[in-house]
């Protein structure tokens, strides 16, 4: 890892109509480790996200990109830091008006650096390896769940980050739409790309990431390996697991 090199979370508080939704929380992605927050619903897990792209602010505690602390900045000031993470919305936030080809380019239009012909070629790319080529000229509404999150997964690609946040990628497919999302993860971290999900699924958490950190009352609970969390005797991580670890019945 370089130096510096990595989005991280100092004592961050954050409150929604006098609920705490986070406290105290620190959080580190080191480039290079692919990491899951576990939470039930409703625990915070997009807030986090939101927080570190700089979507939303802090009561209090910080957000470092890299070794720029983005809290209170415009956003303006850490264009270049913040355009090295893309994220997978939860339910992928396709613009339903726009071809799945414009929606892909839609960044790449937007920022204006390069040709027509150029942003052709990056959106077919993405599409492609995403494998919905053939979806091109399609519209939002004309897709599958499973196809949208893979266009999704395309748009989030299309400006070449280094991180990629998926929220919830999985929730709501069926075994072969999470076999697929799961082989694109895999398939990006190979890329050398730093995978950070949130999600309840904790098959494709283990199936994709090294470490896992549990959100429980907006705390973090727990931050470790597979092997530590299954070994784990905190009480609610042991029941989060429970579903998928027959042994622990036993
Ligand atoms: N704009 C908002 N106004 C009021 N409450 C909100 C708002 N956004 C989020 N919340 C509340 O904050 C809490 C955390 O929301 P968040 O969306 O981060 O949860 P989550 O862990 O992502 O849940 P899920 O697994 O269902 O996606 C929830 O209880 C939610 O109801
Ligand atoms: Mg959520």
């Amino acid at each position: 890892m370089i130096s510096g090199d990595s989005i991280r979370m100092e004592k961050l508080c954050y409150s929604i109509g006098g609920r705490k939704i986070l406290e105290e929380f620190d959080f580190h992605l080191e480039r290079g480790v692919n990491r899951t927050i576990l939470g039930v619903s409703g625990a915070g897990k997009t807030t986090i996200l939101k927080l570190l792209l700089g979507l939303l602010e802090p009561d209090s505690g910080k957000v470092f990109i890299d070794d720029l602390c983005i809290t209170g900045l415009p956003e303006s000031k850490f264009m270049q830091q913040r355009r090295r993470i893309a994220i997978v919305f939860q339910g992928g936030a396709l613009f339903d008006s726009m071809t799945v080809g414009e929606n892909v380019g839609y960044r790449l239009f937007e920022e204006g650096q390069l040709s027509q012909v150029e942003i052709e070629k990056v959106v077919m790319e993405k599409l492609s390896f995403v494998g919905v080529e053939t979806a091109l000229n399609l519209y939002p509404a004309e897709l599958s769940g499973g196809m949208k999150k893979r266009v999704a997964i395309a748009r989030a690609l299309a400006a070449d980050p280094d991180y990629i946040f998926f929220d919830e990628p999985t929730t709501g497919l069926d075994p072969i739409g999470v076999y697929n999302i799961c082989n694109l993860m895999q398939r990006l971290q190979a890329e050398g790309k730093t995978t950070l999900m949130v999600t309840h699924d904790l098959a494709t958490a283990f199936e994709t990431s090294q470490r896992f950190t549990f959100l429980h009352k907006a705390r973090m609970l727990f931050d470790g390996s597979e092997e530590e969390m299954r070994s784990s005797n905190i009480l609610e991580v042991r029941e989060f697991l429970k579903p998928t670890d027959s042994s622990l019945f036993t």
